[in-house]
């Protein structure tokens, strides 16, 4: 440590807390589940009960293209494998991507992908005729986490009203 660092951190009123829980999780430990989509698999990370939103890693085989969908918040997100986009608007491994709020699309990924997102709101899924399908959101992700075993970690979250 330099002395000037030493000047900064002598006489502090602030030190570092112990945190309530580890900041780390080995996602590697948890198996991949089915997703809504045929096709598609998550590992939920975590939930955000304020806004509906989600952090999750998803994988999508192969051919897969995901039914008209929109998303209440933006989704942020980092391709790790594979590529998928919306017409000419793609990335591969190594991208960053941003689908802005209130956005409607239907992706696809001929050679299938495993990306880490971040969901800030609900995903809503539709049908053919516009009617809603199906309301993902923090609560339903963690549901289905539940369903499939794959929630343990996340058991800080479960004070849901029920
Ligand atoms: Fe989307």
């Amino acid at each position: 440590m330099s002395s000037a660092q030493l000047a900064r951190t002598e006489g502090m009123a602030l030190k570092p807390l112990k945190p309530s829980r580890p900041a780390f999780f080995d996602a590697n430990k948890l198996p991949w589940a089915p997703w809504v989509i045929e096709g598609t698999h998550f590992k939920l990370l975590n939930i955000d009960k304020k806004t509906g939103g989600m952090t999750i890693l998803l994988k999508v085989d192969a051919g897969n293209e995901a039914p008209v969908h929109g998303h209440v918040g933006g989704v942020e997100g980092y391709v790790i494998e594979g590529e998928f986009g919306y017409d000419s608007d793609r990335g591969g491994a190594g991208s960053y991507f941003y689908e802005e709020a209130a956005s409607l699309h239907m992706p696809d990924s001929p050679r299938g992908t495993v990306m880490f997102a971040i969901a800030y709101g609900p995903i809503i899924g539709y049908n053919d005729d516009g009617s809603v399908a199906a309301i993902v959101d923090g609560k339903f992700m963690y549901d289905l986490a539940v369903k499939h075993g794959v929630a343990g970690h996340l058991a800080h979250l479960s004070d849901f009203p029920r």
